[in-house]
């Protein structure tokens, strides 16, 4: 496979580059310590058109394809993965779905302010006792002839507080199984709708996780994806996208700690000598580099697979197991590189290995993704 990338998407890159270090770094730590959500950075995202990169322009989106989504993904991670998750659920999940799956009305109505990140949206698929088995959903929809009455409860919501628009899964018809389960957007105001407390997390803590209570809450028919029934396909063939956006995110983190880890080994001396001489760092940051190189191919192929229209969900499914492995290990490698300072706030180190973590467990966790690799390879 050809990796090279285009003079656009090298720009692209380099643009997202920039505004990591100018507009992301200063104040990251500050707003991991006070779980503060980035909205002036999610702001500036949408005026660069990060957060509908791969929605038509007619749309309001940047009609970009989804590798140039992976390459900004990778660099904004590398500094702020709480900001590239907003970025991630807006525009794989919400947008995504909505683009490929919603209506005409739906798409004028919700997707260019989508788009342009004049509002951003929320995916619900997740329950307390529905994460992995996403066909037990116990949210119910009830059909009420022109409306749906929603019931039930959404766990670890990713933009759970500061969303306007929640695509919310939910069961109108338990007999029918993953069959009768429907996809509604639902409106942040909607008479019924509460937001739960915001989640204490040990990582991605600028941003914004919640549950949400649904009583008795009417949406209307217009507002449900696709045919009656197809719900559960809906989340399914969204989240195979959302987890390339994730594989790049994990990838970011993992380049991110390996870049901190080469320039301090460069500069700190031990034993008469900077400790990159050492081989004990040396082979710790061979391994690095070459697992993130390894992880990188496995996002860019699956980018290119989705933007060819061929098949994704296993080498989706593979980029996020390895590219979170990776990210994991690389972490905490880049801490052990960094000593007593990599236990410290100020290097930034510590703080990737606990953004590390969610990438190996949201938009399935790698146990999940292991059920979709070996279904796909063993058909
Ligand atoms: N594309 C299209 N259809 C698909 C599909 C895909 N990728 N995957 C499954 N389906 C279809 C199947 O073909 C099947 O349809 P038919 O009956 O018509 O053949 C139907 O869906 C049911 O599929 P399965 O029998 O495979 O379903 P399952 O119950 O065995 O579960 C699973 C499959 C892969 C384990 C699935 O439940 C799953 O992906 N779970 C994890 C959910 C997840 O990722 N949760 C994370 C929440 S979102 C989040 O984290 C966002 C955030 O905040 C960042």
């Amino acid at each position: 496979m050809d990796f090279t990338l285009t003079e656009e998407q090298q720009m692209i890159q380099q643009a997202a580059r920039d505004f990591t270090q100018n507009e992301l770094l200063p104040g990251v730590i500050e707003r991991d310590e006070h779980q503060s959500f980035p909205a002036e950075q999610v702001k500036k995202m949408g005026e660069l058109g990060f957060l509908g990169m791969m929605v038509d322009p007619k749309y309001g989106g940047s009609g970009l394809d989804t590798l140039s989504y992976a390459l900004v993904m990778e660099e904004l991670s590398k500094v702020d993965a709480s900001c590239s998750v907003v970025v991630s659920v807006n525009n794989s999940l919400v947008c995504w779905g909505l683009e490929t799956f919603g209506t005409e009305a739906q798409k004028e109505k919700y997707l260019t302010r989508l788009a342009t990140g004049e509002i951003i949206g929320a995916f619900c698929l997740s329950e307390p006792e529905a994460g992995s088995d996403a066909t037990s959903q116990k949210t119910t929809a009830l059909d009420h002839g022109d409306h749906y009455v929603l019931n039930g409860t959404k766990n670890w919501i990713t933009n759970g507080g500061t969303a306007e628009v929640y695509l919310v899964i939910a069961q109108t018809d338990i007999e029918k199984g993953h069959k009768g389960i429907n996809a509604l957007i639902v409106e942040k105001g909607m008479d019924g709708f509460e937001i739960g407390p915001k989640e204490n997390k040990l990582g991605i803590r600028g941003s914004d996780t919640h549950s949400l209570i649904f009583n008795d809450v009417k949406v209307p028919k217009e507002n449900r994806i696709g045919e009656d029934g197809f719900g559960f396909k809906f989340a399914m063939k969204t989240l195979a996208g959302g987890r390339i956006g994730i594989a790049a995110q994990a990838l970011g983190i993992a380049a991110g700690a390996y870049e901190l880890a080469l320039k301090y080994s460069k500069e700190r001396k031990a034993f008469g000598t900077e400790i990159v001489n050492h081989q004990a760092i040396a082979f710790k940051l061979a391994d690095m580099h070459t697992k993130i190189v390894a992880a990188r191919m496995l996002v860019y192929k699956a980018a290119m697979d989705k933007d060819k229209h061929e098949n994704y969900d296993l080498s989706g499914a593979m980029a996020k197991l390895y590219a979170s492995e990776v990210a994991m290990e690389t972490a905490v490698e880049a801490v052990q590189i960094h000593g007593g300072n990599g236990f410290v706030k100020d290097y930034h180190v510590e703080r990737l290995m606990r953004d590390a973590k969610i990438t190996q467990i949201y938009e399935g966790t790698s146990e999940i993704q292991k059920i979709v690799i070996s279904r796909s390879i063993s058909r």
